[in-house]
């Protein structure tokens, strides 16, 4: 790694500009007599859309591996085997000459109607920053980086260049940023990417707090921070806020607004020194590993078809499945004959081959005759004449698959969807074919939820198979079989209809603003808060085995915050197949100063059991695990008291439960101010001591400033009047009273309750 520093000395303030802006939609700009090379980017995330002429924005990509998309990978719960895909995706970048691939993208699925969602991984902020830490070290292993994008609250994709995303702290702290803290803090991405959206009032793109003061300063993230390709607006106000590499380029004006903002004095030249330290540090760092060379595709078309059946979800199953041996298989549905298997968008990739689920499933059905009907056309038109030829074939075979994708033109990158249902052509398919043919498996191909309630009944077997990348056909065909056992679960809630969903009342927001009304509670946290039941919840997933849970334990029933605990539990595999069961901890907190969702997931682990095969799982909790963020403190606080820690199979199948107490080892001091109200200084530990003795004088005093000595004043209860009163306002009213002001005397309380 060349000398940094004395580089940008000998650096023009031209070059500087110039390298903090893009040469090309691709690549940065080099200073070939100082040694600076361009550094090559392309989109991911989930392949490599390298385009072979990096001065063009879209054009068909080289040859890459479509791996499964997020939402399949989140659902395998594997950390291991996305660290896996990562490798295998850094191996591409090095071949095609890539320097730092473009994802993960890590915002959460806030409400399934979000047309990116497919690329999103989940709908808890634990699983995600699980998801994207692993992907990220997997890539950087191979001296590859990764852009993990897009930061921050860039969740839907209505306005989304210009929408003014509008969220309370706890929300932003507990729910959008902590997939982006984890995988900062675990695997140091070398880019993080911020969204085009306005976050409460400012673009991203111009956010100190958001790329300074939580990102680089209180995160310490180490790499630079580039700019979602065409989010910069005021490119001087950009760099003052942290935003380091704009994208694409070239742009002459941005470069001259810089050179021009340092002579004029209003842009300071370390600023954008910090910048060019940053982006030469990345550089310099991409430039060590050594590009070309070949790809194994053939062993990434396996990784992809192994990852997609561990993230394919397994929704229903009255038995039928696996399939047992037949000799009349009816293939219904367009998407058996052309899979739709990725998303529209920048993560569109030109894979290097694509299983036809058709010819997979031939390949494993032996001596099965397999007959086909479209079933559905390829928009969303209305066409009986083909549900009656798909449900005549149904009847004539022993067994009917059907293949169910919702178009593209209704989810993707850019647009997002009108509603959650199928198109009315493939609900109606699939009602007509299951009445026709009760042994009939339906397989799903769609990047979030979807709704079922209408014809759910109707099937044997429900398969979410995702967009699950180039493999899907043969994975899907492994699990129809057999050949593997499902083993994925949802990381987002299946509701029964969209008005359940907890962002209906605020998505997707009007007049340039969308209000994050539902705060913190959004996926499980909000339905377990509504007690509101739901079709498939969070966590939940079919196995052709079964597991029994026992045993539980926790490291210690009393623990100091900062040590932690583990829990742990043995999981049994109670079935005759080899199968692979995700544990997961949830945290509830019995009481807590500010409000809590009634359980959050806070760690999970995956364990493979053969038949009658017992194997202890162990979860570590951390301090993190028990915290929430509390805003008058700005930080994570804990509490004393007591947390149930449930183990569970999904968000509503608990097996058991532990109950622990937490020492809190913080000092915090009392958030106790002028305008506090006799509750908080009766709920402050300190504030209660100095209270106390004087509160029933002033009470005494009120009732008697209102003409009463009685408890009862005006028909209600002084007490239960004054609580909500700030003290300081009830001290007004007696003012005459007191031998100093109203506003002395507080003082002298609230110096009583300030640590020495
Ligand atoms: C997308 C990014 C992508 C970039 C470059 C943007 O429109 O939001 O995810 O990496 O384009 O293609």
């Amino acid at each position: 790694m060349p000398e940094i520093q004395a580089i940008i000395q000998k650096m023009t303030l031209e070059e500087k500009a110039a390298l903090c802006t893009g040469a090309s939609p691709w690549t940065t700009t080099p200073i070939e007599h100082l040694g600076v090379p361009e550094m090559l980017v392309s989109d991911g995330p989930h392949g490599v859309r390298r385009l072979p002429d990096v001065t063009t924005m879209a054009a068909q990509s080289l040859p890459a591996t479509c791996f499964p998309t997020a939402s399949c990978q989140a659902a395998t719960w594997n950390g291991a085997l996305v660290r896996e895909l990562g490798q295998a995706l850094g191996e591409e970048c090095l071949a095609l000459k890539v320097d730092v691939i473009l994802g993960p993208s890590n915002n959460m699925k806030r409400t399934p109607l979000c047309g990116r969602n497919f690329e999103y991984y989940a709908e808890d902020p634990y699983l995600s920053g699980q998801m994207a830490t692993n992907l990220i070290n997997g890539v950087q292993s191979q001296g590859v980086g990764t852009s993990l994008k897009h930061y921050a609250a860039n969740n839907q994709e209505y306005q989304r260049f210009s929408i003014n995303a509008m969220l309370d702290e706890r929300a932003l702290r507990e729910i959008y940023l902590p997939s982006f803290e984890a995988a900062v803090k675990n695997a140091q991405p070398w880019t993080v990417m911020c969204a085009y959206n306005k976050l409460n009032g400012s673009y991203c793109s111009e956010h100190h707090k958001l790329l300074t003061e939580i990102l680089k300063d209180e995160w310490g993230f180490e790499g630079l921070v580039v700019s979602d390709w065409g989010a910069v607006h005021n490119r001087v106000k950009s760099l003052q806020a942290g935003l380091d590499l704009e994208m694409p380029g070239p742009k002459g004006t941005r470069v001259k607004a810089v050179v021009d903002a340092v002579h004029d004095g209003e842009l300071d030249e370390a600023v954008l020194n910090e910048s060019v330290r940053r982006i030469l540090g990345i550089v310099f760092k991409a430039n060590e590993t050594p590009k070309g060379g070949e790809f194994d595709a053939a062993a990434h078309h396996a990784l992809a078809r192994k990852i997609a059946a561990e993230g394919m979800v397994l929704l229903k199953n009255d038995g039928l499945l696996p399939l047992q041996p037949s000799q009349h298989v009816a293939v219904i549905g367009r998407s058996a004959r052309e899979p739709r298997f990725q998303g529209g968008g920048s993560s569109f990739i030109n894979p290097t081959q694509v299983d036809v689920p058709f010819n997979e499933l031939q390949k494993l059905a032996g001596q099965a005759e397999l007959s086909y009907a479209d079933g559905y056309p390829a928009d969303s038109s209305l066409q009986q004449g083909l549900i009656d030829e798909a449900v005549a074939a149904a009847r004539a075979a022993e067994v009917a698959l059907l293949f169910i994708a919702l178009p593209a033109d209704i989810e993707s990158e850019g647009y997002d969807r009108a509603g959650l249902n199928l198109t009315g052509q493939q609900v109606a398919l699939i009602k007509a074919v299951s009445a026709a043919q009760p042994r009939t498996v339906v397989i799903l191909n769609n990047g979030s939820a979807i709704t079922m309630q209408e014809w759910i009944d109707g099937p044997a077997a429900v398969l979410e198979a995702w967009l699950p990348g180039q493999a899907g056909g043969g994975a899907i065909a492994d699990i129809l079989f057999g050949r593997v056992n499902p083993s994925g679960k949802l990381a987002e809630t299946f509701p029964y209809k969209l008005s359940d969903t907890p962002a209906r009342l605020n998505f997707p927001g009007e007049s340039g603003v969308v209000r994050y009304g539902e705060g913190f509670f959004i996926g499980y946290r909000y339905y377990d808060a509504k007690e509101m039941p739901v079709l498939f919840p969070f966590g939940y997933g079919l196995s052709y085995t079964t597991f029994m849970y026992s045993n539980p334990k926790v490291s210690a029933e009393t623990f100091k915050d900062v040590d932690g605990l583990s829990v742990s539990v043995d999981v049994t595999n109670t079935g005759k197949v080899a199968g692979k069961e995700i544990v997961q901890l949830y945290v509830h907190d019995h009481e807590s100063g500010l409000v809590r969702p009634p359980k959050e997931l806070k760690g999970f682990a995956k364990v493979d059991l053969q038949p009658g095969e017992t194997k202890t799982v162990t979860i570590p909790l951390d301090f993190r695990a028990f915290a929430y963020y509390h805003p008058g403190h700005s930080q994570w606080i804990t509490e004393d008291g007591q947390f149930d820690l449930l183990i569970g199979a999904s968000a509503t199948d608990m097996r058991c439960t532990q109950t622990v107490t937490l020492q809190s080892t913080l000092d915090l001091p009392s958030l106790l101010n002028p305008e506090s109200t006799f509750r908080e200084w009766l709920a402050d530990p300190r504030g209660k001591v100095v209270l106390d003795p004087l509160i029933k004088q002033i009470i005494t005093q009120m009732g008697k400033a209102m003409g009463s000595d009685q408890s009862v004043v005006a028909g209600m209860d002084m007490f239960g009047f004054l609580m909500d009163m700030p003290v300081l306002s009830v001290l007004h009213f007696q003012d005459s009273l007191l031998p100093v002001t109203p506003e002395k005397m507080v003082d002298d309380l609230l110096a009583q309750v300030s640590r020495p």
